[in-house]
């Protein structure tokens, strides 16, 4: 039976930590569906479909890796496309909290899934994409933590923007 995990998030934007993630879930699962959603605590800097051609762009590497948005409850989600698990990234200790906190839900909402863990990799674990834009909103070089495509699109939406129109959640 062919195993697949659902790799959720908001992906605002991709990050090599997150593709980092991915090419280590690979490891463990046959197929890895990228599955962008909403998160109605955050304010997104990219829609939905920048987000989805910056996840595409740089996977396109990966045959097994899908990317794909939702506007719902993840664990319907990952019921409709026979995924058996959520994969997630955890970095530091203060990420613990939110992530259990998930974890939790998502396995009372469904117990059929089970979450997923991998420790981020050691190189990736200060970076998050809310840091990352802070820092290219005021100009500060990426280039290292984001693939090519979203460094150009950072600088191109804060230029246009201004930095008073900054949002980094
Ligand atoms: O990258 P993020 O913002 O930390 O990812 C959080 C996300 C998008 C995975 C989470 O908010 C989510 O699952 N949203 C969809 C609605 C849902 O099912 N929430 C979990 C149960 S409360």
């Amino acid at each position: 039976m062919k195993r697949i995990a659902i790799y959720p998030g908001s992906f605002d934007p991709v990050t090599y930590g997150h593709l980092d993630i991915i090419e280590r879930g690979l490891v463990l699962f046959d197929q890895i569906i990228v599955a962008i959603l909403y998160n109605p605590t955050k304010q997104y800097l990219f829609n939905v479909e920048e987000r989805q051609i910056f996840l595409q762009n740089s996977l396109q590497n990966f045959p097994q890796v899908e990317v794909e948005a939702y506007n719902g409850l993840l664990v319907d989600y990952a019921e409709k496309k026979g995924a058996s698990a959520i994969l997630r990234g955890m970095r530091a200790v203060s990420d613990f909290e939110y992530e259990f906190q998930m974890a939790l839900m998502n396995r009372k909402l469904n117990r059929e899934i089970q979450t997923v863990f991998l420790m981020t990799g050691l190189r990736w674990i200060f970076t998050s994409s809310s840091i990352i834009k802070q820092a290219a909103c005021f100009g500060g070089d990426v280039s290292d933590m984001v693939p090519p495509l979203v460094n150009e699109k950072l600088r191109e939406r804060y230029s246009a923007l201004g930095r008073d129109k900054i949002s980094v959640t």
